[in-house]
This record gives C-alpha cells, sequence and structure tokens, in this order.
C-alpha cells in the first residue's frame, strides 16, 4: 500500500501525464509487479486492450529491468507470453510450442473456447503462456500473472482454463454530481468526496480514474454506474445536455475494459423532456427514450444501459401511471435493446410509509409480493437487481427469497460494499465471508442449486456491489475496507473462492515488499477474518437488524426506528423481543422460501440461532441451540464483542513499523473509534434489554 507515484506510459495508446499523486496505491503498488518487470515478456495480439496489457508489461520492466517484445519478433527469449489465440503463430519457435501444446486443453473442455474474458494458463520448457481469445481475456490474465507473482515462474504448470462464473461483475457508485443538502457529495459515502464528480461538476483531472480502473480490471469488475440510485436534478440531464461527463468517464475505463452505466429517473420524459407524461404506454414516452437511448450510443457506443430506482422511497415509477414494474422496465429495455444495452431494475421496492401500528404489513415480503407475478415478462435485456436480504443490508439477513423465484427472469444479487449498516469504515469488517455464505446459500437445500448459480452465465445478471470508494487518501476511508472492494471482484469472478483466499490475494497484492510478510499476513487475519461476526456480536442480536440510529445510521438506538413509517421493527416487550414471521402465527413470510427453509424459519426450534429474531418473537428465556437463552445471548455476544476489538486493537500495534506509518495510523485511530463505538452499543443494547426483560446477567457484569 505504498503511496503511488503514477508513472508515465513507456509505450501504448494513451498518453498518461506524468505525476506524482496524494493517494495510495492499493492493491497495485509497482512492487506488485516486480516478478514480471524482470522477465522477458512477448505480447501477441493487437488491440485497444492488448495495448493496455502491453502498456503495463512496459511499465513494469522498464522499473525492474526486464524487456518487452511485441510480435511479430523473432529474436526473443521470453519467460512469458501474452498471445491472443487468433493472432497466429508465434514467432519465437519454444514460446510456439507451449502455445500449441496448451491449445488441446481448450479445445478439449466445453465449447472450445475461452470465452469473452476468459483465459488460459501454462508452463513449459521454461515459458509461461497465457493465452485468451479475447483482448479483455488477456487483460484478465495479465492480472492472473501479477497476483501470483514468482509463482508464474516457479514450476511447469498443465494448462487450466480461466472463465469468469459471473458475466455482470459490476459496482454501483452512489455518487452524486452536485452536493445533496442530505445525502451529501456521495449518498452512504464514507471515504471522502466522489472520484467522478466534486460540486456540481465533472472532475477534470481524471488521474484519480486511471488508478482506479486498474483497481477494478484486477479483481475483475467489469462495470460500474456512475451515479447514484436517487437521481436529483442535477444528475438526471447526465442522459442529456450532461452527457459528455459521462463519455469522458467512459473513454477513461474502457481501456481496462470497465463499461458504464447510468441511473437516471423513470421521470426523465417529463424533467428533461418536457412531456406531459412518463407513462410506459405513451407513444411520446417511448420516443422520447428511444432519442435518448441513440444519443447516448452515439457518444458512448459500448454503453452499458440504464440502471433504476422506481417506486422505491420517493423516486418516480411506473404506479404513478398504474403500471407495473414489467412495463416500466421493458420501456427502458426497448430503448436499449438495438444497442445491447441492458436496464439494471432494482427489486427495492416496499412502502416506507408504513403505520407501525400496522402489523400486517412486512417490509420483507414486499419485494417478492411485486415482482414474482412479473416473473416471464421482462424484457431479454433487463436484469432485476435484488437486495441479497429481504430487508435492506443488515449485518445478517436470510437471503432474499425474491432471489430464489423467478426462473424466467434474470436476477443480479446486490451487495453493499460501502458499510452503512456495518460499521461505516470505521469499523473493520471484513465481508468476504457473508458475500460467501450468500453466494453459496442452497435454496433447495444442500445438493440443489445456489445464489451464485442463479445469477451466473451470460443469463444471469451477476453481482452488483454498492462502491465504497471516494478521494480518501487510502481511497476507502479505513485501509482496510479496501479487501471489501477486491473481494466484490474476485467473488463474482469465482463464487467458490474461499474468502480466506482472497484476504490472502489482497494481503499479497496489498503489501508486496514487507519486511516479515509471515508476522503481517497473520496478524491481518487475526484481525480481519472474524470482523464480520464480530461486528455482528456487539449489534443487533440474532439477526433482528437496525437498532441504529436513524438517519445517519451510525451507532446504537434500540428503539430508534420503532415506532417510524420504515417498516423496521423489533417489538421487543418485557417478556420477549423478534419479529414473527412465520404463517402460523405471523407475518407469512416464511411461505416465500421453498422447502427446505419454509420449514426451518418456520420452526423455532429448527430456525438457525442466527437469524431467530429474523423470523421469531420468543420469549427472553427461549434457549437458543447453543444452549443459551436469548437474553443471556445477548448480553455474552455484547461483552464478547468489545473484548474482541479490544484485541484486534492490540494486535494492530504490534505491526507497527512493519507497514507504512500513515495506513498504520490511520488504522489505529479508526480501531479506537471501534473500540469506543461498540462499548456504546454493547452498554446501550445490554442496558435496554436488562430493563424491558429485568432479567440479570448470569455472571453479573456490568449493566447500566
Ligand atoms: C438504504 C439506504 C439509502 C439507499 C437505499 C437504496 O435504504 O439507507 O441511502 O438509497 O438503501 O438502496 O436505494
Amino acid at each position: 500500500m505504498s503511496t503511488a507515484a503514477t508513472d508515465g506510459p513507456v509505450s501504448g495508446a494513451e498518453p498518461m501525464p506524468v505525476q506524482t499523486t496524494t493517494w495510495h496505491a492499493a492493491w497495485l503498488p509497482p512492487e506488485a509487479f516486480r516478478a514480471l518487470g524482470t522477465r522477458g515478456v512477448l505480447v501477441h495480439g493487437s488491440g485497444p486492450l492488448v495495448d493496455t496489457v502491453l502498456d503495463e508489461v512496459t511499465r513494469a520492466c522498464a522499473r525492474y529491468g526486464g524487456r518487452v517484445w511485441r510480435s511479430p519478433s523473432w529474436e526473443v527469449d521470453a519467460d512469458l507470453v501474452l498471445a491472443l489465440r487468433d493472432a497466429g503463430p508465434l514467432a519465437n519457435a519454444t514460446a510456439e510450442a507451449v502455445r500449441l501444446a496448451a491449445t488441446p486443453a481448450v479445445n478439449g473442455r466445453g465449447d472450445g473456447t475461452l470465452g469473452d474474458e476468459g483465459f488460459l494458463t501454462a508452463r513449459t520448457a521454461g515459458v509461461t503462456v497465457v493465452l485468451a481469445d479475447t483482448p479483455a481475456g488477456l487483460l484478465y490474465g495479465l492480472f492472473h500473472v501479477v497476483r501470483l507473482g514468482a509463482a508464474t515462474f516457479d514450476a511447469d504448470r498443465p494448462a487450466r482454463r480461466h472463465r469468469p462464473a459471473l458475466s455482470r461483475r459490476m459496482l454501483d457508485h452512489w455518487d452524486n454530481v452536485a452536493v445533496h443538502p442530505v445525502s451529501g457529495q456521495v449518498e452512504r459515502g464514507y471515504a471522502g468526496g466522489s472520484i467522478f464528480w466534486r460540486d456540481g461538476a465533472a472532475r477534470r483531472d481524471t488521474a484519480r480514474v486511471r488508478d482506479y480502473r486498474r483497481l477494478l480490471a484486477a479483481c475483475g469488475i467489469n462495470a460500474i454506474a456512475v451515479n447514484n440510485v436517487n437521481v436529483h436534478d442535477t444528475e438526471a440531464r447526465l442522459l442529456t445536455d450532461r452527457l459528455g461527463d459521462v463519455a469522458e468517464i467512459a473513454d477513461v475505463l474502457r481501456p481496462y475494459g470497465v463499461r458504464v452505466h447510468l441511473a437516471v429517473t423513470f421521470a426523465a420524459p417529463v424533467v428533461l423532456g418536457g412531456l406531459p407524461t412518463a407513462d410506459p404506454y405513451d407513444d411520446r414516452v417511448r420516443a422520447w427514450w428511444a432519442a435518448a437511448a441513440g444519443r447516448v450510443y452515439e457518444r458512448i457506443p459500448d454503453f452499458g444501459g440504464f440502471l433504476v430506482k422506481a417506486d422505491s422511497e420517493g423516486q418516480p415509477g411506473p404506479f404513478t401511471y398504474g403500471r407495473d414494474h414489467a412495463d416500466g422496465a421493458n420501456l427502458l429495455a426497448g430503448a436499449l435493446a438495438p444497442y445491447g444495452g441492458v436496464v439494471h431494475w432494482r427489486a427495492f421496492v416496499y412502502d416506507h410509509r408504513q403505520d407501525w401500528r400496522d402489523r400486517s404489513t412486512d417490509r420483507a415480503r414486499a419485494a417478492y409480493d411485486h415482482f414474482v407475478p412479473l416473473d416471464g415478462r421482462f424484457a431479454d435485456n433487463v436484469v432485476l437487481q435484488v437486495k441479497f436480504g429481504p430487508v435492506d443490508f443488515q449485518p445478517r439477513e436470510p437471503v432474499s427469497p425474491l432471489l430464489l423465484a423467478m426462473p424466467a427472469t434474470r436476477m443480479a444479487v446486490e451487495v453493499q460494499v460501502t458499510q452503512e449498516y456495518t460499521g461505516q469504515q470505521r469499523h473493520v469488517c471484513w465481508l468476504g465471508p457473508w458475500w460467501s455464505e450468500v453466494l453459496r446459500f442452497a435454496p433447495r437445500g444442500d445438493g440443489g442449486g445456489t445464489v451464485a448459480d442463479v445469477v451466473a452465465g451470460a443469463r444471469g445478471g451477476g453481482l452488483v456491489g454498492v462502491a465504497n470508494t471516494g478521494d480518501d487518501p487510502f481511497w476507502t476511508g479505513h485501509p482496510l475496507a479496501q479487501a471489501n472492494l477486491y473481494a466484490v471482484g474476485r467473488l463474482a469472478w469465482d463464487p467458490h473462492l474461499d474468502p480466506g483466499a482472497v484476504l490472502d490475494e489482497w494481503i499479497g497484492l496489498t503489501w508486496p515488499a514487507t519486511g516479515d510478510p509471515q508476522r503481517l499476513r497473520r496478524t491481518l487475519h487475526e484481525v480481519m477474518d472474524d470482523s464480520w461476526r464480530t461486528y455482528e456480536c456487539y449489534t443487533a442480536p440474532l439477526g433482528v437488524g437496525f437498532m441504529v440510529r436513524p438517519g445517519h445510521h451510525y451507532g446504537p438506538d434500540v428503539d430508534g426506528y420503532e415506532y417510524t413509517p420504515w417498516g423496521t421493527y423489533h417489538f421487543a416487550d418485557r417478556d420477549g423481543v423478534g419479529v414473527d414471521r412465520t404463517r402460523a402465527t405471523g407475518t407469512g413470510f416464511t411461505g416465500q422460501y421453498p422447502a427446505p427453509w419454509s420449514k426451518v424459519y418456520e420452526s423455532r426450534e429448527r430456525c438457525p440461532d442466527e437469524l431467530l429474531l429474523f423470523f421469531h418473537h420468543v420469549p427472553y428465556h427461549h434457549v437458543l441451540h447453543s444452549g443459551r437463552t436469548v437474553i443471556q445471548h445477548i448480553y455474552d455476544t455484547h461483552f464478547a464483542g468489545v473484548e474482541q476489538v479490544v484485541a484486534m486493537r492490540e494486535r494492530w500495534r504490534r505491526l507497527a513499523g512493519l507497514i507504512e506509518p500513515d495506513v498504520h495510523d490511520r488504522v489505529a485511530e479508526r480501531l479506537d473509534e471501534q473500540v469506543r463505538s461498540a462499548t456504546e452499543w454493547r452498554d446501550q443494547v445490554n442496558t435496554y434489554f436488562f430493563r424491558k426483560s429485568g432479567v440479570p446477567d448470569a455472571h453479573g457484569r456490568r449493566i447500566w
């Protein structure tokens, strides 16, 4: 994580200004390229992304003394060949022999291709070969080599094919162009300002975005939305008179295979086009969207598509016109279809003006109730983007049953990389294990398909993360939160990756040249591995969620949302706590799951402890699978959670001197805050439940 000095290119298609920057390199400091940069490298093929590969290799070799050739080239002594398969035979005899040896491994599997983004690696006779069918595949192959480092060259390896499981691997930036009076420059942003926008205008200096695109490509992200899903007045105009700003960002991202998407307002024909309506069935409205999309593709030929939050938390949508969400999404899909664009239509639709006295309305049910009847009606280029849980990015929720219930619809799963409800990048909260659990969840029980299968492949809508990056010198406010950004890309590429291994990759790429790599790695694992579960321990218990301070959502406020219209309640009284979502006596939400989960969640006895209060209202003396009562569990986990954070802080202190002082200081400061905040959580939650229940702590610890 050394400070980046962005070098000018040694060669390549794009001129890059030579300048020294003031932000950290995140996971691609120059040393990450050392193993590659000391070798002889041959790049074979052509196209803009191949130029990017060549440029990356050239810079690494210029720094570390290696050599670079671009085919055709006869006098080469390459250790590494990066080649497009259709670029013709290689002039170098050894490299060509390895290339030919590797190719049957591709042909012998599946459709015999490497796909739009895949690549193959092999090493024989002292030459490592990376083959791809597309320039994007070659770029991903390059970053694979960087990840492996010296191991790329240490021994012969049989040919291995790498293809992303999910074709759509996207980040949604909730960035506003103009500073919003409530949500600021970046809604739920905990990493400073936006790297794209500042005070109402595009940031003209693109150096930061140029570094960002490399970080994204290196972890596998291939699409971003550049503005907030809540589309305010200024941002609406990105679709029309401010389109040039979007085109500039697209130009910067293109050489790294990252496509740009735009969040648009459903009311655009009215607010931008001056039409009296945005009704999807109105011909003028259709014509307006068609023309708008046409103008976008004139400027940005590889534009990804639109992202829409409609009829949600005050955003306009088709309900205004008596139409449903299939009508709305298909309207935009029709406009994008001639150009191959896709609509990401969010399923986050619920009543945010609920009466807290009304026990029949359950926010968890809403998305399923709205969307399942529409299955089969969405156009092929609509992706329904579903939050991973049925409520709202809590540290623990069951997987949204909607993801499992629309077989005829392209589905994407949305996770929140920005840590709105998981410590706001002031707390260490490594989310890789959580997302991995979500992606591996098997809706119909073990042995059946997983959530990852639902969103995978060309028909799948992929994985979308709400971005956690900003113009903070460490990119993500908390330097360790970078790992979450890295992980969302890697898990989208391969949802079966072990999150611990992903963390190892991130550590290796971020600190490739530290004095004591073993100690650093061990300590980071000790601090991060369980940090999500630790966060869960000292915040809202057993999956009940919320209990956060309304508005900013940081810190505890047990009853903060209890009597509000937002539909997020815990129903604690003197006897018990939790939300009855059973079919037998509650809201019936458990019935949205297929078996076996519909039965498991319905049953108090079988429901997993960590979700008990999400599904059931239980007495405080209810005994968990762990053998403890609910009330004692609340006390124990809250005391333990704070102790774990104190231990984290101590471990981190011991890293002083091993990593850059400013990184160490920033994390240390945040750990102080995490200890303070966790203590506050502990004391408020424990005191609240002690006062409600009157049950003392079995161990007599201090409760206020
Ligand atoms: C949460 C978050 C909002 C955001 C919304 C969304 O409710 O607090 O800021 O707009 O999610 O996902 O659209």
